[in-house]
């Protein structure tokens, strides 16, 4: 049993990681703006600012791992607000990072395939970063300075669906509900990126957890498959056992400086996972079973 630090348990991610985590470990999870409602977690409202003392927090908490889930993700804000933005997904977690390391706690940070143009696509952790939006340039900022802590897990994730306790930061349920309206739905079938589900991601970290803890350095979640958004809202319309007739594909160049907060969408941010499958020898099981997978649990009243 570990003792366990979820910055940010109110993410999709962090949400999925305390279900996961708490039957085993010991878990305290942090929130701002949405308290979630998990049983079997302890849980602290943290603003995140600058000037939090993480050293006297982290001496009083006493984890053996923190998994930093707290992020900017909103594309508009982050152009808007950048100093917000950096503060939050780069330089937050790189004071952690120097408090954790002195204490010996391992540190997990969540990066995103947005490091990425999409110029290229199947991006290898080798391949140079070179990200086109201001989030993508937090993440980035965030890699560089968390470089400075050797015992740091980067994981960069593609595009993560699942069932969060905030609606409108869960893809999963936007296009659940746009999907059972019935309504037209366009979306791009020209922009791929690595789908990934929240319960992959908290199994990869389970598996993380459990291994060396000296393992560090940065990461490819692996998936399946790479989808477009028309792909996989196409198979979660069926995940539903509803023809997707109404899912209608469009080229991305139609939404461009409408969709993202008017950020450059890449054309194939897509990740190839091939270091993490070496190093801990497990794989993700395909879009449409994870789809079948949370189609049943919402049918069973199950978060
Ligand atoms: N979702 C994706 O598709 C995706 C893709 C690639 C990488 N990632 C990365 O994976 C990690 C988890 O993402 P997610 O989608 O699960 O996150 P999310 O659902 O967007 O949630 C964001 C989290 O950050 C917290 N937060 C933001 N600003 C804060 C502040 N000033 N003070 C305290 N807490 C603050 C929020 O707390 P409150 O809501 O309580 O305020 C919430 O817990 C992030 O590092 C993200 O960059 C996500």
């Amino acid at each position: 049993m570990q003792r366990i630090l979820i910055i940010g348990a109110s993410s999709l991610v962090g949400t999925q990681l305390s279900l996961r985590f708490r039957g085993n470990h010991s878990v305290i999870g942090t929130f701002d703006k949405h308290r979630p409602y998990i049983d079997g977690i302890s849980l602290i409202k943290l603003p995140l600012r600058m000037d939090v003392d993480w050293a006297a927090l982290l001496r009083l908490i006493k984890p053996e791992t923190i998994f930093y889930c707290a992020a900017e993700r909103d594309e508009k804000l982050c152009r808007e607000q950048p100093i917000h933005a950096l503060a939050v997904n780069a330089e937050i977690p790189a004071s952690i990072a120097a408090c954790a390391e002195s204490l010996g706690i391992k540190l997990v940070y969540f990066s995103s395939s947005k490091v990425f143009s999409g110029e290229k696509g199947d991006y290898e952790e080798h391949d140079s970063v070179d990200p086109i939006s201001h989030y993508g340039t937090s993440k980035v900022r965030a890699e560089e300075l968390l470089g400075n802590y050797p015992g740091v897990f980067v994981l960069r994730l593609g595009t993560v669906y699942g069932l969060g306790p905030v609606p409108s930061r869960s893809l999963y349920q936007q296009r659940r509900d746009q999907v059972l309206s019935g309504a037209p739905l366009a979306l791009v079938n020209d922009e791929w990126r690595s789908f990934q589900s929240a319960d992959w991601v908290a199994e990869a970290s389970e598996k993380l957890l459990a291994s060396d803890p000296k393992l560090a350095g940065i990461y490819h979640l692996p998936s399946a498959t790479k989808e477009t958004q028309h792909g996989f809202t196409t198979l979660l319309s069926l995940s539903l056992s509803i023809p997707p007739a109404h899912v209608q594909p469009v080229s991305g160049e139609v939404f461009s400086h409408t969709h993202q907060g008017g950020e450059p969408r890449g054309r194939d941010c897509s990740m190839r996972g091939s270091l993490f499958q070496k190093t801990f020898r497990i794989h993700p099981q395909s879009t449409a079973k994870y789809l079948k997978e949370l189609a049943s649990r919402l049918n069973g009243g199950r978060f």
